[in-house]
């Protein structure tokens, strides 16, 4: 299967290359948490494209001995070197065109670099599209956007994601034609009017780097207690999930994502070594947001990602009275009283 994504024809080296993408963030409401092989999901799971969360890329390639710089708002980042090392040689069988470029990469966000806020998945759906414009630009191929989502998945496996769709489901699942572990399947036509412009707020209670690394977040699946039953539990929440979005049920809707974020945490409270990465405040959000649910009926709802974190999650209509909640009663929680109004978006778009 992977082999299909091998470049069969020829290409037309050409002297430089440029060129500029922006590519979202994306919020799981089934999770991915546990992998194998190379960069394979241990169960499907299923995301939210972001709109405001994105990360800018610029790549010039220049014809010459394959190597790369790497800027983020304009300085020299060493420290990025490695994970875009890792990246080009993993895809490189894929790509081999890339052997004979420099690329000089210049990347920002639009959220704060310091926010809590993974930038992996934006940051390697950007380039990947970047990568995958100079393909299509060097074989005349139309773009790819499966081998696009590939890429991406060999960057950071939640990047896949973060390409094409406002929603996007990752991972092979028996309910889903043409789903793969290879790279995400657009799922738009799935949603339900009530999820268009469906907001995320996000309530940053801890900005700081993360406690865990994703890498050794995935890794503490392998030899789980729970591990086996976890993934079972996200094909079955899939499936559930899928037929919520699909017939407007906020209900099921958030019975399911609420319940994918604190099994999410119980992975990790309950691996070997345990973590908690929830924070006091992560914990009072839940509860006030709990209380607003019941006193007002408004369907909002959380998710956490692996940090302190809240994404709150509600349909567009309902913006004035949570603005009004998070004014009141949540935005004390957050550091600096920060949050970042997103929402649903489409994927990665040329600049
Ligand atoms: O893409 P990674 O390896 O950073 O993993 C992301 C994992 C979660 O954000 C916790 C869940 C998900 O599905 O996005």
């Amino acid at each position: 299967m992977e082999d299909n994504f091998k470049l069969g024809t020829e290409v037309d080296l050409k002297e430089s290359l440029t060129t500029k993408w922006q590519a979202p963030s994306n919020i799981a409401l089934v999770k991915y948490w546990g992998k194998h092989g190379v960069q394979l999901p241990a169960n499907p799971s299923i995301s939210f494209t972001l709109d405001a969360c994105r990360t800018i890329t610029s790549v010039h390639a220049r014809k010459g001995s394959h190597s790369f710089s790497i800027r983020y708002e304009g300085v020299e980042k060493p420290e990025f070197a490695p994970k875009i090392k890792a990246y080009f040689e993993r895809i490189s069988s894929y790509c081999p065109w890339i052997n004979n470029y420099y690329f000089e990469i210049d990347t920002q966000n639009t959220f704060p670099h310091s926010s809590g806020i993974a930038s992996s998945a934006s940051s390697m759906a950007a380039l990947s599209a970047c990568v995958m414009d100079f393909e299509s630009t060097l074989t005349g191929n139309a773009l790819d956007y499966h081998k696009m989502s590939f890429l991406a998945r060999l960057g950071s496996g939640s990047a896949c994601r973060s390409l094409q769709g406002e929603a996007v489901l990752w991972g092979e699942h028996n309910d889903t034609d043409g789903s793969s572990n290879l790279y995400g399947i657009d799922q738009s036509e799935l949603l339900h009017p009530v999820f268009q412009h469906f907001q995320d707020t996000i309530l940053l209670v801890d900005k700081g780097e993360k406690v865990v690394s994703s890498t050794v977040g995935h890794d503490l699946m392998n030899n789980h207690a729970y591990a086996r039953a976890r993934f079972e539990q996200a094909h079955e929440n899939l499936t559930t999930l899928k037929k919520a979005l699909k017939a407007g049920d906020l209900k099921t809707f958030i019975k399911i994502t609420e319940s994918e974020a604190l099994t999410l945490h119980a992975m990790m409270m309950t691996s070997h070594p345990y973590f908690i990465l929830m924070k006091p405040n992560t914990l009072s959000i839940i509860e006030e947001i709990w209380a607003f649910r019941k006193n007002t009926d408004v369907p909002v709802c959380f998710t956490l990602d692996a940090g302190a974190n809240v994404h709150m999650l509600y349909p567009s209509e309902h913006k004035m009275s949570v603005d009004q909640l998070i004014h009141n009663k949540l935005a004390k929680y957050c550091q600096n009283s920060h949050y970042i109004c997103d929402q649903i978006g489409t994927g990665a778009k040329k600049c």
